[in-house]
């Protein structure tokens, strides 16, 4: 369906056109004075300079054109040469219809040109607990993935695990310490190994900052462990072992934790997946001429004359040889164009970040490890901070983990729901129902939370803020869903039907108000796709519901005695409903049957 303001604009475009201007003074934009009129056009004063012409005479003529027309209720002149605009109720009203009938698009067409695009986020470090700074990855990326397919875009969600370097190094120096006795640390040995790994993910989330600590007091550790990672990137067998084992633990315990956050993964791959990909990659950035030494690292220059702050060369290989973060996401750039051959990768990852990815992408540019058209597109974002202002941190001053936000928010929301049954005296809500209610408020409150900010903010986690059932939150986007699904349940409950009937035209402001939001869905829909920005799908469903609850709290629903007039709420309700679903599903989160 074509967007509302696009058939407004061609109805204005036509009357323009008709009086003998120029087609593009007829632009419409939602009116900036909503008491005035809904929708403007500000193209006469424009073309009163082209035509030297008094543009309220311009205006004066287009409004009189456009009075013909049933789709306006209000098409009026206002000097100096404005064009204020209102739609019937009947026009609106079939226009909401329409997207009623275009059942799970509502309106929103889905694009005929499909792109595939690669969205890396995540981003989880193995052997170490997914931590907050990961949080905002996960639940801003699997909303952008989720707005593309939406749009009907070929959308891949990879998880790029942190899984090569020192990190690695350190485990295995440290397991060395513990277990020499371990088969993977004999040099000599051929056979094959065990399948059961050697240590267990409490275990192993144990290691790694006690190695970590150790490397920083010891520079023989850290000399050792450095020596292991260098000895795993050349392919040591029992090294490359252990590594399958910490993945393989690691990653049965992220996806229960990604699970638990409704994120989930096409691809599982990892840094290290780049690695057969180097040697290639970098032999023909060195043969090309690109890749040159410098202090024995191996860089390419990648600034630009246009840059305001100096953008440092590219480093590929450290003077020892091994690779870098800049050469595993190289080296995966060039897995995913031969495997996937995306026309868009889109990464996500804390805005400190930005530096590294312009080196990475101008790089991948220049030595074509890309097309000249593929896109790439780095996402920063801000940090997540605690009510201190300061990054979140526990109340002993440790890094948060995940799982613990997480179930702290479920604590919350479930005293709240359990608070609120006793208060309502309505205590049919079991004590399952409440722990699943809960959780599914408790990811909203979180994920609202974060997407309902621009993702390059900063942002302030407010647990009392997000939880709250009232203003611009999760709880108060699910709550409305509920009150819908509640009055449509009593309407359908008494025997009524309402499949036969379709909206009329609005009774009342605040319903025309329902309808015109609701008409919004497509193109807020596109724009977030468009701008990879989720908080727009938040702005409109805040909009969405507020609208509706004007509408709910000023309209007898279930009261009303006109058969035609109360079917034509019902399919309202319905519609609202149906948008407001879809809209949090692109966020990644969905509403319970009862609150
Ligand atoms: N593992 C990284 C971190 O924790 C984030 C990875 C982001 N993605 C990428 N392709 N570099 O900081």
């Amino acid at each position: 369906m074509k967007k509302l303001l696009d058939l407004i604009t061609e109805k204005v475009t036509a009357a323009f056109t008709e009086a003998g201007y120029d087609a593009k003074y007829g632009k419409v934009t939602v009116s900036n004075r909503p008491d005035l009129c809904e929708y403007q056009c500000n193209g006469a004063l424009a073309a009163a300079k082209e035509y030297k012409k008094a543009p309220f005479l311009i205006a004066d003529e287009i409004a009189e054109k456009l009075s013909g027309d049933p789709a306006f209720s209000m098409a009026e002149s206002v000097k100096p040469g404005f064009l204020n605009l209102k739609l019937t109720e009947a026009y609106l009203a079939d226009y909401v219809a329409q997207m009623q009938a275009d059942e799970g698009r509502f309106g929103c067409e889905k694009t005929d040109q499909p792109k595939t695009i690669i969205v890396d986020y995540g981003g989880p470090n193995v052997a170490k607990p997914l931590h907050v700074g990961h949080l905002r990855s996960a639940i801003i990326g699997e909303s952008v993935k989720r707005i593309g397919r939406f749009m009907g875009h070929n959308m891949i969600g990879d998880v790029h695990l942190g899984d090569w370097g020192l990190q690695m190094g350190l485990i295995i120096t440290e397991l060395k310490e513990r277990k020499p006795e371990l088969v993977y640390f004999d040099g000599s040995y051929e056979g094959e190994y065990p399948t059961e790994a050697p240590f267990t993910i409490a275990e192993l989330e144990e290691i790694y900052p006690t190695a970590s600590g150790k490397s920083k007091e010891n520079e023989a550790y850290k000399e050792a462990a450095m020596q292991a990672t260098f000895e795993l990137q050349q392919g040591r067998r029992g090294y490359q072992a252990l590594l399958n084992h910490i993945l393989n633990v690691s990653v049965t315990d992220l996806k229960r934790n990604y699970e638990n956050l409704n994120v989930s993964f096409e691809l599982w791959k990892g840094e290290s997946d780049a690695d057969p990909y180097i040697p290639d990659m970098v032999q023909k950035m060195k043969d090309e001429g690109y890749a040159y030494l410098s202090d024995g690292a191996l860089v390419v220059d990648v600034k630009e004359e246009t840059d305001a702050k100096e953008v440092p060369p590219c480093m590929i290989l450290k003077s020892d040889g091994a690779s870098l973060y800049n050469t595993t996401d190289l080296g995966t750039i060039v897995w995913r164009m031969q495997d996937y051959n995306p026309d868009e990768m889109i990464y996500l990852a804390d805005k400190r970040q930005e530096l590294h990815f312009i080196q990475v992408f101008r790089c991948a540019r220049k030595t074509g490890l890309v097309k000249q058209e593929t896109g790439l597109k780095f996402i920063g974002f801000g940090t997540m901070n605690g009510k201190d202002g300061k990054p979140f941190k526990t109340r002993d001053g440790g890094v948060m983990r995940l799982e613990y936000l997480v179930n702290s928010v479920n604590e919350e929301m479930l005293k709240k729901i359990t608070e609120n049954q006793k208060e309502k005296e309505n205590l049919e809500i079991g004590e399952e129902e409440a722990k699943e209610t809960a959780r599914m408020i408790a990811l909203a409150a979180i994920k609202y939370g974060d997407l309902s900010n621009q993702a390059v903010k900063d942002y302030v986690f407010d647990i009392d803020r997000f939880t709250s059932f009232e203003g611009n939150t999760g709880p108060y986007i699910l709550y409305t869903i509920v009150r819908i699904k509640s009055i449509l349940n009593k309407f359908y409950g008494s025997g009524k039907t309402a499949d036969d009937a379709v909206i009329v035209a609005a009774h009342s402001k605040s319903e025309k108000d329902l309808m015109q939001t609701l008409a919004g869905f497509n193109a807020v829909m596109e724009q977030a796709f468009a701008e990879t920005a989720p908080h727009k799908v938040c702005a409109f469903i805040y909009e969405l519901a507020n609208a509706f609850n004007s509408f709910y709290h000023e309209t007898k629903i279930m009261a009303e005695e006109d058969e035609t007039t109360q079917k034509s709420y019902i399919r309202l309700l319905e519609l609202t409903k149906s948008v407001l679903e879809t809209c949090i599903d692109v966020l990644g989160f969905a509403a319970p049957e009862r609150m």
